[in-house]
């Protein structure tokens, strides 16, 4: 399953085109089934329906743990760095991460939990946060993570789409200097959440919480009370491991569905194919596991292939801008995988926070979540790298389970910005508006893919036919990605954003639907139109128009903004705050009522000269308003 040249590359990817079910076969064969599978692969992007390994039973924790416990037992599996540099990490090896996954999956089914049953996660990035998913998957039931950042109402939404039956918190959660009250948000989501029967807390920041009588029990409590005796649930391949809640062009996030074995096999292959992970290796990937990096690259992936995997419970800025390389530095990491936005970020704070640790250690360097600009590029490259490290830029999405283009590290010739070539087994096209093909080289267009891999999602929680629509019907037959790209002289891909109406806030998606109807919530608020413009460290930043019943003024006007930003934070959560919020008395809109989202992005822009065709607008003079106070 390893590729180590680039003509190995080339005749994996030719065979993989040619005779996908035979080369995803035999990569297959590298890990543990109870049962084979008779059929490899069953597809049309048509209903859709894609099914991988059929009748392969599996279970993914034996893959991740059990396997590795003879040979490698003893050496690290997790390694945790806590929020504050002062408090003692936690180092657990495989056989320790073993036992605290079996006890836990014990404390599940001692509350309820069983095969196929929804369990919410809401936690800090703590060992237990790993633990309580690999808990659920070896007892077969099907985790939906919910990052530590969403509002009491965005989780109540998560636990009411997947009717989870149980939520795995703990009573806080610690961030640079602050403090979280995780376990009050999930009381307050659950007033209305009626599926909800049990909730484990975990011991954290010792943050004084209620304890509802015969729903609420202590993690440490309830683990005095189990064995560690836990046999691992038989899976179809394509029964479901998790299920993930992400942000579309509606205002409802989505919840992708992953299943056991096609994803545990993509998840492991491109861990090590693209990162070429060598026994023994330390890796660092900075993203939550409340996002699609953090479920395929700091667990599945990594313990898949038996990598030694870091958790960093705190912000890359706590207690300053060193923190990453005193990591770094720290573990010996020797793969870092991190997100364009911290790079930019981390570069203002000058080189002398990176100057005094040693790097040395480090092999290979990734990027992920958004487009990479040169420069951040090439500081990357020179001051962590110095010169010497391969710089992946991974292309993917929460509905493609791994990385889909990327180079290889140290085999693929990278070029700053490009994500560059398909991973063997995908096969991107480029399509015009009408879904047609645009061939050749030197071109872009709307990216989609015309040939399944095994990570693909299966469908959205609840909604198949949302994942028709939102997928697989803009172009009939293709998978469609949402992005723009362009594909160079050299057949080189590059990814050049969104084209739909979906933000990347520092590496997180955000829909603008979600964040107007956020901004409508509020009293006064009459309608808004979010859009995105290019923010520095950010990436995009969220520009709001928001109409209101009686215009504000002065201070009136500060204070709304305030109250406003207050509505959003508790609906969806603060990373979806908006940047900069305009007060107008119109939005401009077509005669069919359509808002012209166009001319509203070119304004935020900064970009007023040229605002295109403004002949179907119902009324010019709003726009000339707007562009008068614009921010
Ligand atoms: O627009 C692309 C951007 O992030 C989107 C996927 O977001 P999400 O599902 O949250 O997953 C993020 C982590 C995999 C994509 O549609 N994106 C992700 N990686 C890159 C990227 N854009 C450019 N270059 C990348 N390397």
């Amino acid at each position: 399953m390893r590729i180590r040249t680039f003509d190995e590359y080339q005749a994996a990817y030719q065979k993989s085109v040619e005779d996908p079910e035979e080369f995803w076969a035999e990569i297959a064969q590298n890990f543990h089934w109870r049962k084979p599978w008779t059929k490899t692969l069953q597809w049309n992007f048509t209903e859709p329906n894609v099914k991988w390994f059929i009748g392969g039973k599996l279970n993914i924790t034996e893959n991740c743990l059990d396997r590795h416990l003879a040979e490698q037992g003893d050496q690290p599996a997790i390694i945790w760095e806590p929020n504050d540099p002062a408090e003692a990490g936690v180092t657990l090896t495989y056989k320790m991460l073993f036992d605290q996954v079996c006890r836990f999956a014990n404390v599940l089914k001692r509350n309820g939990v069983q095969k196929g049953d929804r369990v919410c996660i809401y936690m800090p990035m703590v060992p237990e946060l790993a633990i309580a998913v690999l808990a659920c998957a070896r007892i077969g039931a099907i985790h939906s993570v919910v990052f530590g950042g969403f509002s009491a109402q965005s989780i109540a939404d998560r636990i009411n789409d997947a009717q989870c039956k149980v939520v795995v918190t703990a009573d806080g959660a610690y961030r640079g200097n602050k403090e979280i009250p995780l376990k009050s948000t999930v009381d307050d989501a659950l007033i209305g959440c009626p599926s909800v029967e049990k909730v484990i807390v975990l011991t954290r920041t010792r943050t004084p919480v209620s304890m509802l009588k015969g729903r609420d029990v202590w993690w440490e409590q309830e683990l005095k009370q189990v064995t560690a005796e836990c046999p691992a649930e038989e899976m179809d391949a394509e029964d479901m491991l998790f299920i993930l809640y992400t942000s579309g062009s509606t205002g409802k996030p989505k919840g992708v569905v992953h299943t056991c074995g096609g994803y545990m096999v993509y998840a492991a292959y491109t861990f090590q194919n693209v990162f070429q992970y060598e026994a023994g290796q330390t890796h660092f990937c900075t993203a939550d596991i409340g996002w699609i990096t953090g479920h395929s690259y700091i667990v599945y992936g990594p313990l898949a292939c038996g990598a030694t995997s870091i958790i960093f419970e705190g912000v890359p800025t706590y207690p300053d801008a060193g923190r990453f390389w005193d990591i770094v530095d720290k573990y010996k990491v020797d793969i870092l995988y991190t997100a364009p936005t911290a790079i930019r970020s981390l570069m203002g704070f000058g080189l002398e926070k990176v100057e005094n640790h040693d790097l040395s250690s480090l092999q290979v360097l990734g990027s992920v979540g958004e487009p990479i600009n040169e420069e951040a590029w090439h500081w990357y490259d020179e001051h962590i790298g110095k010169g010497r490290c391969p710089i992946v830029d991974t292309w993917w999405q929460t509905e493609t389970g791994g990385i889909l283009i990327s180079p290889l590290a140290g085999i693929t010739k990278t070029k700053p910005t490009y994500a560059t070539l398909p991973l063997p087994g995908v096969q991107p096209i480029l399509v015009d508006e009408n879904g047609k093909e645009i061939e050749g080289n030197g071109v872009s267009g709307n990216l989609c893919m015309k040939f399944p891999w095994p990570g693909i999602l299966r469908t959205t929680y609840g909604d198949h036919e949302r994942c028709r629509q939102t997928y697989f019907a803009t172009y009939p037959g293709l998978y469609f990605t949402g992005d723009g790209c362009l594909r160079d002289e050299d057949g080189y891909y590059r990814i050049t954003g969104r084209v739909d109406d979906v933000l990347n806030v520092s590496g997180h998606r955000i829909g603008t639907a979600e964040v107007e109807n956020a901004i409508n919530m509020h009293t006064g608020v009459v309608e808004s139109a979010v859009v995105g413009y290019p923010h520095d460290i950010k990436g995009q930043g969220i520009y709001a128009y928001v109409i209101t019943d009686q215009e504000p003024n002065g201070h009136d006007a500060d204070l709304t903004k305030r109250d406003i930003l207050a509505t959003v934070s508790r609906v969806i959560g603060p990373i979806a705050k908006p940047d900069k919020i305009q007060f107008v008395t119109g939005l401009p809109k077509t005669r069919s009522g359509k808002i012209m989202r166009r001319i509203l992005r070119k304004i935020a822009e900064g970009d007023t000269s040229n605002l295109g065709d403004t002949t179907t607008l119902l009324d010019p003079a709003v726009v000339e308003e707007i562009k008068a106070g614009a921010l």
